[in-house]
């Protein structure tokens, strides 16, 4: 929608009479400038809102101001360069201007895991819903996005209202976000769905208004009960960390008789029942919202006395975390048996490509556990090495491909970047003490590091299987397997920004 309609405002005046923007489009603000809030705040700037960023982070803040993206996120400096120049986005730390400026207010603060328990931590959302609330003196909305426990929006509707001077003129409501690390602009402007948690007609009234952009285009919209709208941000993850625990508890049995996992996912992938995206077997989910959330929902479903429900998600856990220790044994195998003195050039630390995000890597933690039974472990990473260094100083990194490969024993590739997925095995093996990879990402072409002398393993397929081949000889190279097991589009495909 151009920005030109957008102060058109004739349309559906509820929102105006409501929170008292006089015929203007509402201002919005952001609350937390992470992953989902920064994203947020420019993809709203970039559809022709006014917003403010906030955070309590004044360097974040900062490097924002300046045009800097403190997390590596594909399309997104590019995007905050035009939404700073256009005037339309600003941050601040200051609570006390974000309430006076804001008609709608977005929360977009992390839940991270509790220190020693399985549940999410409220701390940030509920300091944040309290210190604007606070400062709020006239109508307004706030619209909760971060991933919580079912029952929060509940509770804070009572608790903003109670602390607000403008008690029952400020409302709240929750609007889940589905957005993926790599693909985060696309997702917010381009999203699968909307859903509006609402417990007013006025709140689902100003959510339409604030993304008729999207409406317009046809993203399907779901409106819900506040309780509802928090399940099904849960719900998905649950279900995705299912789906890819699934494929890996199969990829267990194949390990246990020869059988090919990348087979048999590819068979399954083409029953349009089942479908092919995340049903990539490899070393499993990791990152700062599959697995918190699990847990969270597992801990919040035994205080609501559903435990039982979602128990199966343990087992997800579960399977996930031994991908991470068939990693090592294999890379303990491929060295011999033995992990003392062995140089393990370990290939990527992010818990997925294009993202610099080391939260509960699977990568990470497969190096570090290499490195505690003694390996003399190198990793590499193309964006994620400062995280990495950040979280284990003492773990060697290395600047380049070649250097992580230099004088290697064992090679582990273990986030699929593109830079691994098309270095040339014969050209690696040149560098390498001895040509031995375990490939735990399904991610390169085994027939090629086979046909240039490397010894090749992957996780769920026998060690010879087909032909000359550790894929078997029905089984597409991985340009075709992306077809078939679809995953995220490449990110060359991500769409560019809407221009308004
Ligand atoms: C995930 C969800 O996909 C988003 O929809 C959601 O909005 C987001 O969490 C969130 O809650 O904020 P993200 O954490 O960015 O997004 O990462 P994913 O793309 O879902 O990947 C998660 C992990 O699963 C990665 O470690 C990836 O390597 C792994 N994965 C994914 C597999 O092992 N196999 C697959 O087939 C797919």
């Amino acid at each position: 929608m151009p920005l030109t309609d957008m102060t058109d405002t004739t349309k559906d005046d509820t929102m105006h009479a409501d929170t008292h923007t006089s015929g203007r489009p509402p201002r919005l603000t952001v609350v937390g400038t992470g992953y989902l809030g920064a994203t947020h705040a420019v993809c709203m700037a970039t559809l022709g809102y006014q917003v403010l960023g906030v955070d309590v982070d004044a360097a974040k803040v900062e490097a924002l101001v300046d045009g800097r993206v403190p997390f590596h996120e594909p399309g997104l400096p590019q995007a905050l360069d035009e939404a700073l120049a256009s005037g339309r986005l600003d941050f601040t730390t200051d609570f006390a201007r974000a309430a006076d400026f804001g008609d709608i207010h977005f929360l977009c603060v992390g839940t991270p895991q509790q220190p020693g328990s399985h549940a999410a931590d409220l701390r940030f959302v509920d300091d944040a819903a309290a210190q604007l609330a606070a400062r709020i003196t006239r109508p307004a909305l706030i619209v909760g996005k971060s991933t919580v426990p079912v029952g929060t929006a509940a509770r804070l509707r009572e608790l903003v209202r109670t602390l607000s001077p403008a008690g029952e003129g400020l409302e709240l409501a929750w609007n889940p976000e589905f957005l993926r690390e790599g693909f985060a602009v696309q997702d917010t402007l381009r999203p699968d769905r909307l859903v509006f948690g609402v417990a007013s007609a006025h709140a689902e009234q100003a959510l339409r208004q604030v993304y008729d952009p999207l409406l317009e285009e046809g993203t399907p919209l779901i409106v819900a009960d506040l309780p509802t709208s928090e399940l099904v941000k849960v719900a998905a993850n649950s279900f995705l960390a299912t789906k890819i625990s699934y494929i890996n508890a199969m990829a267990e049995v194949c390990e246990a008789v020869d059988a090919d996992v990348g087979v048999l996912a590819r068979a399954l992938a083409l029953d349009e029942r089942i479908g092919g995206r995340f049903l990539r077997p490899g070393l499993g989910f990791g990152g700062g919202c599959l697995p918190k959330d699990i847990r969270a929902f597992q801990h919040r479903a035994q205080e609501i006395g559903a435990g039982e429900a979602v128990r199966f998600l343990d087992d997800v856990d579960a399977i996930n975390a031994r991908r991470r220790t068939r990693t090592v044994d294999m890379v303990r195998d491929l060295a011999g048996g033995e992990l003392l003195g062995t140089r393990v050039a370990a290939l990527g630390a992010a818990f997925k490509p294009n993202s610099d995000d080391v939260r509960d890597s699977p990568a990470l933690d497969v190096a570090r556990r290499l490195q505690l039974e003694g390996a003399d472990v190198v990793v590499y990473d193309p964006e994620a090495a400062e995280n990495a260094h950040r979280v284990h100083p003492d773990l060697p990194l290395a600047a380049s491909l070649s250097e992580a490969l230099d004088g290697s024993h064992v090679t582990v590739l273990l986030t699929e970047w593109e830079e691994f997925q098309a270095a040339q095995p014969e050209a690696l093996g040149a560098l390498v003490s001895r040509r031995r990879v375990l490939d735990a990402r399904h991610a390169l072409d085994g027939d090629r590091y086979l046909e240039a002398g490397w010894e090749y393993r992957t996780l769920g397929r026998p060690v010879t299987a087909g032909v000359g081949s550790p894929r078997g000889r029905s089984e597409p190279g991985p340009g075709e397997q992306e077809q078939l097991l679809p995953t995220a589009p490449a990110p060359s495909a991500q769409a560019a920004p809407l221009r308004l």
